[in-house]
């Protein structure tokens, strides 16, 4: 039985005294979960997050990082470094970085070898434009998009992997896909995975959905059969909300 993992998205917001308030009035409301909860917030906020996080069951993420270890890479900051204050998650190929910032399936795959190789756990994005679905290419772009970043990793490796079936379409829109094709997808992108590692390996692998979750739609999504729980933007910014989401089971 997979477990639920449900993981704030926090983009580019909030300050670090924000991120603590956050974090002081957040920790009490999802203390009782059992699914795993990540918090995935900007390089100045990860220090703060992890001092305020000590303690409790809510795990520290980042948003991005370079596949090198060091070197002349200016802006960049190694996987290394953050494992080295205590990160355990990377989100890697967000859909925001693969448009805005050239970020490519090999860059992704790069980077995911290099997360593994530092003992990160990276959240893997993968998502269609909204003209790609209406084309039909869904399907092809998203089980395309998971074979490339996964290749070359060991079974273990995959198993570790967590995938986040994000539509671009549906990214801070308002418009989410429904449950039954999001559960569609997600399997598209599982049977992509038994197909080149294995069914042992596809039926422990978390894919979560994300695009417009909240805490109104939050229990319909992660009740269907293949999503394993979220990747939350804009609803993950209020503590609140995002534990209402977090507590979607109770
Ligand atoms: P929204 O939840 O704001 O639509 O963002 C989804 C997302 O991109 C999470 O990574």
């Amino acid at each position: 039985m997979r477990k639920k993992v449900i993981a704030g998205n926090w983009k580019m917001n909030m300050l670090p005294n924000e991120a603590i308030e956050y974090i002081q009035e957040f920790e009490g409301l999802v203390k009782d979960t059992k699914n795993e909860v990540i918090l995935c917030v900007p390089y100045i906020d990860l220090f703060y997050c992890l001092n305020s996080a000590q303690g409790t069951n809510i795990k520290i993420g980042a948003q991005n990082m370079h596949w090198e270890e060091k070197g002349a890479f200016t802006g960049e900051v190694s996987a290394q470094m953050l494992k080295s204050i205590g990160v355990e998650y990377v989100i890697l190929g967000h859909s925001e970085r693969r448009q805005y910032f050239a970020e490519t399936d090999e860059t992704v795959n790069k980077k995911i070898k290099a997360a593994f190789e530092n003992g990160l756990k990276p959240i893997v994005c993968v998502g269609e434009t909204l003209e790609q679905r209406e084309s039909g290419k869904t399907a092809e772009i998203i089980t395309t998009q998971t074979r490339l970043a996964l290749d070359g990793l060991t079974n273990d490796q995959v198993k570790n992997t967590i995938i986040a079936y994000e539509p671009i379409w549906a990214i801070g829109t308002g418009k989410t896909a429904t449950s039954e094709d999001a559960n569609n997808s997600i399997k598209e992108i599982r049977a992509e995975i038994e197909k080149n590692y294995g069914k042992d390996v596809a039926d422990e692998v978390i894919i979560q959905y994300g695009g417009s979750v909240k805490s109104a739609n939050a229990k319909e999504l992660f009740s269907m059969s293949d999503i394993d729980g979220g990747l939350v933007g804009g609803a993950s910014l209020k503590p609140d909300e995002f534990a209402k989401i977090v507590n979607f089971d109770k």
